[in-house]
């Protein structure tokens, strides 16, 4: 049974042994370095706290998702980055589906307004991923990143969580899960 809940400081080694493939053979990060569990922990309490969710499996940390500033410029407060890695073997078993759907009724719970992926292009699964849950396809950034000896597109995808965007939108909630360390 793969359960999805809110990540843990302590799941930042699991976090970390499914992003390091991607970090070491993949475009679909541009980071090069893999992060430090140090630096996870920082990443999971990130002050205001976002929403980090894992899915796991028999104990295991199968996979994660969480969203992120968009842009730290203040006007950008309604707009986060969202993200997901899942490790191979955990693949197309609809877990991913599962922590996105997670994620945005998350974010939407805390008055964001706006969401946008970022894919380094070609990424099949990660399009269809994204589309499956409503984002639409935003710009193409052509030649964007250097990496693994080649340039790639990258792909932005946009969601927007409300039909009319407020003339006085209320502002944005820290995350606040049960169970969860607040931040140091
Ligand atoms: C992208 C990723 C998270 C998708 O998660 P997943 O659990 O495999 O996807 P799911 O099984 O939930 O499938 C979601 C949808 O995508 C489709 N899909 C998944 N993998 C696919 C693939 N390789 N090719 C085409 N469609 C695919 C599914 O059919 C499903 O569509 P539907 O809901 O219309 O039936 C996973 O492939 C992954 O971790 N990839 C490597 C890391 C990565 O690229 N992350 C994204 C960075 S932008």
């Amino acid at each position: 049974m793969v359960t999805i809940r809110a990540a843990h400081p302590s799941d930042a080694a699991g976090i970390r042994a499914v992003y390091a493939p991607f970090v070491a053979g993949s475009p679909s990060t541009f980071e090069e370095e893999l992060p430090t569990v140090e630096d996870f922990h920082a990443r999971i309490l990130a002050s205001p706290r976002r929403p980090w969710l894992v899915a796991e499996a028999e104990g295991e940390i199968a996979g994660y998702a969480y969203a992120s500033a968009h842009h730290s410029r203040a006007s950008y407060r309604w707009s986060v980055d969202t993200s997901v890695y899942l490790a191979a073997v955990h693949h197309r078993r609809g877990l991913g589906r599962r922590l996105y759907d997670e994620l945005i009724a998350e974010v939407r719970t805390l008055g964001y307004l706006n969401l946008y992926a970022c894919i380094t292009l070609p990424n099949a699964a990660s399009v269809a991923l994204h589309t499956a849950v409503g984002f639409r396809p935003v710009g193409v950034f052509p030649r964007a990143g250097y990496k693994l000896g080649a340039w790639h597109d990258v792909g932005w995808f946009g969601l927007a969580l409300i039909d009319e965007h407020p003339a006085n939108p209320a502002e944005p909630r820290p995350w606040l899960p049960e169970g969860v360390p607040a931040a140091p």
